[in-house]
């Protein structure tokens, strides 16, 4: 049972529509909502676990979703320097802006091919797939922007997990788009509402 009715409007959401429209409204108390009254803190094993992997701080690294930048502040205060923030949305990439850890910063959706004209070392995506959209389907947006050798990190809201039945449809997913599945671990997610979450780790080809 989610406590938070914000919380539950955005699972509950299903629109690429209306996640612009929410995160549009809740970019101003995103932070303050999400790190104090929810007990958000996926950011930080997956960032710890994506620093285990890619070893060199200068790897240029999207973090795909990144909104207000709590995801990308926890990789640059791991030291990472080349960290390029995308979002769907203009609101939340306001406030990206503000915290002065992104190389640069663009809108994106990720339910569609995604067009940048670089490949990646690594890919962090926190906070973004569980309830969809984006779908673990669309993981394969991410995983196409990865040099050979590099890392996707990506965390998946383990309430959404069983709910949407990730688990079988990740198992199609990777099979049919050939993907390179290395990892899924357990992480802690939304601490204060007892939410877990899953860390999916891809390699790139
Ligand atoms: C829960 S926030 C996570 C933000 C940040 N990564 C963090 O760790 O706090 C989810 C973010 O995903 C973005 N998002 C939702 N759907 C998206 C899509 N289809 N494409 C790109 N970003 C999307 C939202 O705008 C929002 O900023």
């Amino acid at each position: 049972m989610v406590k938070s009715s914000k919380l539950k409007s955005v699972y509950d959401k299903s629109t690429v529509e209306d996640q612009r429209r929410i995160y549009r409204e809740w970019a101003e108390t995103y932070d303050n909502d999400t790190l104090q009254d929810f007990g958000w803190m996926g950011f930080q094993p997956a960032a710890e676990e994506f620093e285990k992997r890619v070893a060199d701080k200068n790897a240029v690294i999207l973090d795909a979703g990144c909104g207000t930048g709590l995801s990308g502040k926890a990789l640059f205060e791991l030291g990472y320097t080349e960290i390029h923030g995308r979002d769907l949305s203009p609101e939340m990439l306001v406030k990206a802006r503000e915290t002065n850890v992104y190389q640069s910063l663009a809108e994106i959706d990720l339910t569609q091919s995604i067009n940048e004209d670089r490949d990646y070392h690594a890919i962090f995506s926190c906070g973004v797939f569980g309830f969809g959209p984006p779908f673990a389907e669309h993981i394969r947006h991410l995983t196409a922007l990865l040099k050979p050798d590099g890392y996707a990190v990506i965390t998946v809201n383990g309430k959404g997990w069983i709910e949407k039945g990730w688990e079988n449809e990740l198992t199609r997913v990777v099979r049919t788009h050939d993907l390179n599945l290395e990892e899924v671990l357990d992480i802690k997610y939304i601490e204060n509402e007892n939410i877990d979450g899953k860390l999916l780790i891809f390699k790139g080809k």
